[in-house]
């Protein structure tokens, strides 16, 4: 069966992330889900972004010279949505302005602005009711523990928003996703989140969450996450290594052990400008996740690539 196709932040290879217009196009590509990644400003509006700061895909540096942080960073929340709203989006930057994937939109070009998760919900709502396919959504809450710190609480506003955008129950096409396993367990048993749950796992020296990836891979840590979550988000190197004669892809067996705890798996990123050493092309990495793997979804910024290859 073809996995579920989500397409992280966006069709994201082709215009800069998380830009509604990179969620236009998903759409129209024919995606199943479009990802969120969600963080706060200081005002306490739910913001479209994947990083808690703004220097590596905006011009806030230009704008907003002095409002950097000791560090050098400019943080989401310290600007209201006013002042978000002024900036314009950019393609993902390194710290030295270089893009990150030079191939992908020009640098430092167009005019796309931040969105919030409420303006993005209801631009999704009409495009689906529009063509008639009902794309769904895929939350992520980024570092609650850190903006709780802040003073914010992202996940109790994040359940009254989609509750106010009619997502209600299990049936509705939301998966919420977050690295932070506490998180995922107080949405579950305190604030008994209707939506199904997915834990993303990374890697311990990312410091993404007070959460112990190393364990949770384990057999015992699934067993443990399938008390809380119907799925879990790993990276794709988590899924396989290279055999050590022939470098040929064989699997960790993460995705057995997932399956056998009743869990789905839906790895990330598919990129198809990025390609992981054992593959020859985008497709050969797909077929092989999609049916050697037998993965249930894949987070790609090439949602219309993933879509094209043929499989069983
Ligand atoms: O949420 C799945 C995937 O997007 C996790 O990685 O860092 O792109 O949010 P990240
Ligand atoms: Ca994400």
């Amino acid at each position: 069966m073809r996995p579920l196709v989500i397409a992280h932040r966006g069709a994201s290879g082709y215009l800069p992330e998380h830009t509604l217009a990179a969620k236009g196009l998903a759409h129209d590509m024919g995606a199943d889900y479009l990802e969120q990644d969600i963080v706060a400003s200081r005002d306490g509006e739910l913001i479209v972004l994947h990083d808690i700061y703004l220097d590596r895909v905006t011009d806030v540096a230009k704008r907003f010279p002095g409002r950097k942080r000791s560090d050098g960073r400019y943080y989401v929340h310290d600007f209201d949505l006013q002042e978000l709203r002024s900036l314009t989006v950019w393609e993902r930057m390194n710290q030295d302005g270089s893009p990150v994937y030079p191939e992908r939109y020009p640098a430092r070009s167009g005019d796309f602005k931040l969105n919030t998760l409420r303006e993005e919900l209801d631009f999704i709502h009409r495009l689906n009711d529009e063509t008639g396919r009902r794309a769904g959504i895929y939350p992520e809450i980024k570092r609650p523990a850190w903006h709780k710190g802040q003073g914010i609480d992202i996940a109790p506003q994040l359940l009254d928003l989609l509750a106010d955008s009619g997502y209600e129950s299990r049936d509705d096409p939301v998966f919420v996703q977050c690295f932070d396993d506490a998180e995922l367990r107080r949405l579950k048993h305190e604030l008994h989140c209707p939506f199904q749950l997915v834990q993303l796992i990374g890697d311990n020296s990312w410091r993404e969450a007070d959460t112990d990836y190393d364990w949770l891979r384990s057999a015992a840590g699934i067993k443990q996450l399938a008390q809380t979550v119907d799925a879990i988000g790993p990276a794709i190197s988590d899924l396989y290594e290279l055999a050590e004669i022939d470098a040929v892809p064989v699997a960790t067996g993460l995705v057995q052990l997932a399956h056998e705890a009743g869990l789905a798996v839906h790895p990330y990123t598919f990129r198809a400008d990025d390609i992981p050493a054992g593959f020859a092309s985008f497709a050969e990495l797909v077929r092989y996740f999609a049916v050697d793997i037998g993965v249930d979804g894949v987070f790609t910024d090439f949602p219309d690539q993933v879509l094209q290859i043929s499989l069983p």
